[in-house]
C-alpha cells in the first residue's frame, strides 16, 4: 500500500514507519518540518497541499498534534477552540479532504488518547479533543464514499513517552509501544472501520 503518516517522525511514529516499510509499504512521511510533505494540521489549506502533493494514497495514518495541558479555573471557549484547532479539527479535516483524494477502500486511522473516558487534572482539552474525534469516526465510517475505512487509535501514556509526561500524569500505567504499533497495524491492514481502539494499559 502507499500509506501517507502524517506526524510519522514524532515518538509513535519513529517506531510505526519502521514497521509499516519493513511490511512492504510505500510510506510517505507529513509534517510541519519533518519528512518528505509539508503540513500543519491546524491549518486546512496545507493539507489540501499535502493530498496534491503526495498523490493518491491507499491509507492515511495521522499520529500527530497533542492537545495542550490547560487550567480550569481560568479555560475560556477560546483557549478551548485553539487547543482542538491541529488535533481535532485537522484530523477531521484529513478525513474529509481526504476522501476526495485517496484511493478507493483507502483507510484513515486517527489518533485521540484516554482523556476521553478517564477524567484527569488539567486535560479538559485533551478530553474533548479526543471525545469528539470518536464521535466523528462514528459518524464518518458509515458516510465515507467508496469503500473507504475510518477508526482511531485512543492510547494512554505510551511507555517510549513515561518520561516526558510521567510527572503530569502520576499513576497512570503505561501502555508498551509494541502493543500500540500493533493497534495502528491492525487498522491499516484489516479492513475494520468505525472503530475507537483503545489501547489502555
Ligand atoms: N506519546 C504519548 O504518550 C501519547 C499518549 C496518548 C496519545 N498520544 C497522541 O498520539 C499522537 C502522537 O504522539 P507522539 O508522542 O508520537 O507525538 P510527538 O512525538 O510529539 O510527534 C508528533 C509528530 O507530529 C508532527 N506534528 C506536530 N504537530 C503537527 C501539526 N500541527 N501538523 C502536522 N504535524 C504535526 C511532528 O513533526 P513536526 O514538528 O515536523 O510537525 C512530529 O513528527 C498525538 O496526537 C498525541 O496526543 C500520545
Amino acid at each position: 500500500m502507499r500509506i501517507l503518516v502524517v506526524g510519522g517522525a514524532g515518538t509513535i511514529g519513529r517506531r510505526l514507519v519502521p514497521e509499516l516499510r519493513s511490511r512492504g509499504h510505500e510510506v510517505i512521511v507529513a509534517g510541519r518540518s519533518s519528512g518528505e510533505v509539508r503540513v500543519d494540521l491546524a491549518e486546512p489549506e496545507t493539507i489540501a497541499a499535502m493530498y496534491r502533493e503526495a498523490g493518491a494514497v491507499d491509507a492515511v495514518v495521522s499520529i500527530a498534534a497533542h492537545g495542550a495541558l490547560d487550567e480550569f479555573a481560568k479555560l475560556t471557549s477560546a483557549e478551548l477552540h485553539e487547543n482542538m484547532r491541529a488535533k481535532f479539527y485537522g484530523q477531521v479535516e484529513l478525513v474529509l479532504q481526504g476522501q476526495h483524494h485517496a484511493a478507493d477502500g483507502a483507510s484513515f486511522t486517527l489518533t485521540s488518547g484516554i482523556f476521553a473516558d478517564e477524567a484527569w487534572p488539567h486535560v479538559t482539552g485533551g478530553g474533548v479533543i479526543s471525545g469528539a474525534l470518536h464521535s466523528f469516526v462514528l459518524s464518518a465510517a458509515i458516510e465515507l464514499p467508496r469503500g473507504m475505512r475510518v477508526n482511531a487509535v485512543s492510547p494512554t501514556m505510551i511507555g517510549d513517552s513515561a518520561e516526558e509526561f510521567g510527572e503530569h500524569f502520576p499513576g497512570m500505567r503505561p501502555v508498551p509501544m509494541d502493543e500500540l504499533v500493533r493497534h495502528y497495524l491492525n487498522c491499516v491492514e484489516s479492513d475494520v472501520t468505525g472503530t475507537v481502539v483503545r489501547a489502555y494499559a
